[in-house]
């Protein structure tokens, strides 16, 4: 792979519903950098596996991922409960990890030249993808408060789900994502906690922007 020089990294790794695409987003346009919402890949394939059925196979995950694009992953249904459970179970196999590994590679060190670098988000951004990123945030936020805001998006979607469904979903799900043995969520020591349970997204991304471009400048 072609790896650009000179770029500005930014990995993020968080639990689901921490606020970490609305941040991810804002330093996107802010810096000028390509986003990848890592997340979006796993629900593709999750959704392909509520979709195939018997049918589902590494091979067909792999074709579909050498002709994936953004576009596939703007997909409304992928932000469905449902997807987001079935994404959580087929990233546990390393197989899988593998296969969207270098689409993400991609992203991360070659992004389209008209960026300025690159900012992923996901769960092992920075345990595994972009270990080199030259800005690392953990983002996290209480359980209850994240349930409460992915249960607001879910409404906002007219999707029926109760707020103690969201809740008993996060947490299976953070429990999944945090015990697998292949690119598990966990905090790296060089990695800065950005906790969002009482911020708000401006003043979230007020504390990012500071820490980068107090680096930036230098
Ligand atoms: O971020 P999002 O909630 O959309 O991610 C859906 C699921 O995809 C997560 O629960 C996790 O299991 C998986 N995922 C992952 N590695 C990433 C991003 C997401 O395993 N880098």
């Amino acid at each position: 792979m072609k790896r650009r020089n000179n770029i500005i990294t930014v990995a993020i790794d968080s639990p689901a519903a921490a606020g970490a695409g609305t941040q991810a987003k804002l330093i996107s346009e802010y810096y000028n950098l390509f986003y990848l919402d890592t997340g979006k890949i796993y629900r593709y394939i999750g959704k392909l596996k509520i979709n195939k059925k018997d049918k589902f196979s590494y091979r067909l995950v792999k074709n579909k991922i050498k002709v994936l694009n953004l576009n596939n992953l703007k997909d409304k249904s992928l932000l469905s409960n449902d997807v987001a459970q079935s994404a959580s179970k087929i990233a546990k196999d390393k197989k899988i990890r593998n296969i969207v590994h270098k689409f993400q590679q991609e992203c991360a060190y070659n992004p389209p030249k008209k960026y300025n670098g690159s900012v992923l988000d996901g769960r092992d951004i920075i345990t595994v993808q972009m270990k080199d990123a030259m800005f690392k945030f953990y983002i996290s936020a209480n359980v209850n408060v994240r349930a409460k805001r992915r249960f607001d998006e879910y409404k906002k979607l007219n999707l029926d789900i109760s707020y103690k469904e969201v809740l008993k979903s996060l947490r299976k799900r953070d429990k999944l994502d945090k015990e697998r043995k292949y690119g598990p969520l966990k905090k790296t020591k060089d990695s800065i906690l950005i906790n969002t349970t009482k911020l708000s997204k401006k003043a979230c991304f007020k504390k990012i922007k500071a820490i980068m471009d107090k680096k930036l400048k230098n």
